[in-house]
């Protein structure tokens, strides 16, 4: 592979390339070892404050996230910590996990904000998004979340909520240019149908490209919600069913999923992957990190959930996590795959095979990563 200013100048075997390469070239032996595009990774919630660690205890000895959500936890809890964090805290728990992403051999994040559900706190989030990807190496595309949850001063007015979301914060986000997509949280007793139809309609106005958190923890009609909105990714479907699918595929929505997330609630609900794909879906899979549900960055954690529970061969993991993931953000063009055009974001993995990436678990595999033709991390 031949990289010119952060890009893939050409790729073949070596006998096509050094013929390209002039002296001062730099030359970065893979020794024999596995070679990938970078992760992208769809779908994250990468800016908040504190953890959910007690929370987490709470569950292991059965109390489920849903009852601890109706007492005012979950993302309620992070939602007070981070209205009380200051922007630059914010960054500073975010470049902790920037570097969690780069380690796994993470190039590029999708970033929601939704931990802070009023104007000032939102964009406080939306802000440290843009630092981080100016800061470090990952780029991260920015989603607005205002509609992740109804914030406490709001629970009994909760369509006064909406018409802020609509009439302030979009217009707000999008006039600031702090966000390329919006995305809801659609489930029953956090957003409907009409709120999210209306909340994601009045995003597209506004020059937002829309993502949703569909079928989540119940059927709720949201993968049908997502195909009538056109919207780009379904984001979750752990209950959609047949007519859910077909009519994502009526329109072509990615459906973008999130088995860690799964996992980590313990529960055994994983999506219809294989339906989906067998229905033609450019699946994508991404890690969801977030302090609640799904605490972790790494893809090789996704890869291997992917072949255990939701049976899709490596191959179809890798592709759903660089590819088609890249397509889902609207840089198919960009990044996602090695070939000519393209920027050179990619990983060194220590593995001989690229299925040792799914088969070996638990551990990170990244050896190196580089973005933009420069190395961002080496494990030592
Ligand atoms: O994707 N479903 C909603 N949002 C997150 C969880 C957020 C949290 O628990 O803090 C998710 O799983
Ligand atoms: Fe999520």
């Amino acid at each position: 592979m031949l990289i010119r200013d952060g890009r893939i100048v050409a790729i073949g075997a070596a006998n096509e390339i050094q013929c390209l390469i002039d002296a001062d070239c730099e030359v970065v032996d893979a020794e024999h070892r596995v070679v990938t595009p970078g992760f992208v990774d769809a779908h994250t919630h990468p800016v908040f404050a504190g953890t959910r660690v007690d929370e987490f205890e709470q569950r292991a000895s059965g109390v489920t996230y849903q009852e601890i959500a109706a007492s005012g936890g979950g993302i309620q809890s992070t939602v007070r910590a981070t209205r009380a964090a200051s922007g630059d805290e914010l960054v500073r728990a975010g470049l902790r996990y920037a570097n969690w992403f780069l380690r796994g051999g993470t190039t590029t994040v999708e970033a929601k904000s939704g931990y802070g559900l009023s104007l000032e706190d939102e964009l406080k989030i939306l802000e440290a998004i843009a630092r981080l990807s100016r800061e470090t190496p990952l780029t991260y595309v920015p989603t607005f979340l205002g509609a992740h949850d109804v914030p406490p001063e709001y629970k009994s007015r909760r369509d006064e909520y909406v018409r802020l979301l609509i009439e302030e914060m979009i217009p707000a986000v999008a006039q600031r240019k702090l966000a390329e997509y919006c995305d809801v949280f659609c489930e029953q007793k956090v957003f409907s149908n009409d709120e999210s139809w209306k909340i994601l309609s009045a995003a597209r106005c506004h020059g937002l490209g829309i993502r949703m958190h569909a079928d989540q923890l119940s059927l709720s009609g949201g993968a049908k919600l997502a195909a009538e909105l056109n919207a780009v990714t379904a984001d979750h479907l752990e209950h959609t069913d047949a007519e859910g699918i077909a009519a994502l595929k009526s329109v072509n929505v990615q459906p973008v999923l999130l088995p860690a997330s799964v996992y980590a609630l313990g529960s055994t609900r994983y999506p219809a992957a294989r339906a989906m794909i067998d229905a033609g879906l450019a699946v994508v899979l991404a890690t969801d990190f977030n302090p609640g549900s799904s605490p972790t960055t790494s893809m090789q954690m996704v890869l291997s959930l992917a072949s255990t529970h939701l049976k899709m061969t490596p191959a179809e993991a890798m592709t759903a996590t660089t590819i088609n993931a890249a397509y889902s953000l609207g840089r198919g063009d960009q990044i996602g795959s090695l070939e000519s055009r393209k920027h050179a974001d990619f990983v060194i993995h220590d593995c001989d095979d690229y299925r040792e990436l799914s088969y070996f678990f638990g551990m990170e595999h990244a050896s190196r990563v580089y973005v933009q033709g420069n190395l961002a991390f080496a494990r030592t």
